[in-house]
């Protein structure tokens, strides 16, 4: 099996940041790559907060929270990613960006590296398309927050090889994830279920004529859901909802999976959910 010891991780936003922290806890030297300088250096110490954090809580001792971030390096320049045996795709949730870039990536990294995607949506076959390696593309499918939720989907795509979905899985495990294996189908596992689950209970609120308070009562209580659909959604972020939601309906041509339009007019009035400090709640600043 392939022997993964550097992980390169491409784009530190909400989930690549919490993809390399997930990978320099668990051992692996990373070298995270960013559009800017900036951008890479607020990661990096976005990254370094949480471990301490993770310390004044007693989770981590200092020396493991110190030994950790020393294997963390942020750059802006792809070849950095050179000597990595697994890179993990983090960037904008669109196609021809992250085609374009596994097309570099494959004329960067060596040819037995395995490279993955974090995609929620696309069709992880098709950005293995973009290389010469199909067999080495694999998907990485992490839950937000990526460093708090436990699990991970190994996607396997049309031509991925058995060595390389067994050395993401790997990957996963030493993580401290719950791995799942699935084929590359349009949402994966979770948000093939989840999403059009949302979608219903939201329908909902206008048939049923219930407020978000009740809804999110009657399935906390109805249903033994941990938290409530609205609260859910909130969290979520409204408009990654319906970005998703547009993404499997666009794929499955299932009514269920379009976004319903209440949540299209909320995400038009920037009424996110918790990240924009109003949603089905509000949220103080
Ligand atoms: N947010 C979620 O809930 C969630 C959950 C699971 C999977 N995903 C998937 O993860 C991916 C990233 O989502 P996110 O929410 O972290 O997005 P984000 O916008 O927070 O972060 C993307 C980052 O990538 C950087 N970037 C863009 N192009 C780049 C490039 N060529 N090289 C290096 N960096 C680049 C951007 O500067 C940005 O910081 C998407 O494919 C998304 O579908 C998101």
């Amino acid at each position: 099996m392939t022997e993964i010891r550097t992980v390169g991780v491409v784009g530190l936003g909400a989930m690549g940041a919490g993809i390399a922290q997930l990978a320099i806890e668990a051992g692996y030297e990373v070298v995270g790559r960013e559009v800017t300088a900036e951008l890479g250096d607020r990661a990096a110490s976005r990254i370094g907060h949480f471990l301490t954090r993770k310390v004044e809580k007693g989770e981590l001792g200092q020396e493991q929270r110190d030994a950790a971030v020393a294997r963390l390096s942020v750059t802006t320049e792809l070849s950095a990613l050179a000597g990595c045996d697994l890179v993990i795709e983090a960037i904008v949730e669109a196609l021809g960006p992250k085609q374009e870039l596994f097309a570099e990536l494959d004329r960067t990294v060596a040819a037995e590296a395995v490279l993955a995607t974090n995609t929620s949506a696309l069709s992880v076959t098709e950005i293995a398309s973009a290389t010469s390696r199909p067999e080495r593309v694999v998907g990485m499918h992490f839950f937000n927050p990526a460093p708090l939720m436990p699990l991970v989907e190994i996607v396997r795509a049309e031509l991925s090889s058995d060595a390389a979905v067994d050395a993401a899985a790997g990957v996963g495990e030493r993580m401290g994830k719950e791995v799942v294996h699935c084929h590359d189908t349009p949402g994966f596992v979770v948000n093939r279920v989840l999403i059009p689950l949302l979608n219903d209970c939201i329908r909902v609120l206008d048939e049923a004529r219930v407020t978000p308070e009740s809804l999110d009562v009657a399935m906390k209580n109805g249903a033994g859901w941990p938290m409530g659909p609205c609260t859910l959604v909130d969290l979520v972020g409204i408009d990654v909802h319906v970005h998703a939601a547009e993404a499997l309906y666009e794929k499955l041509r299932e009514p269920r999976m379009a976004p319903p339009p209440r949540l299209v007019a909320m995400k038009n009035a920037g009424l996110l959910g918790r990240k924009s400090g109003r949603g089905f709640y509000r949220y103080d600043a």
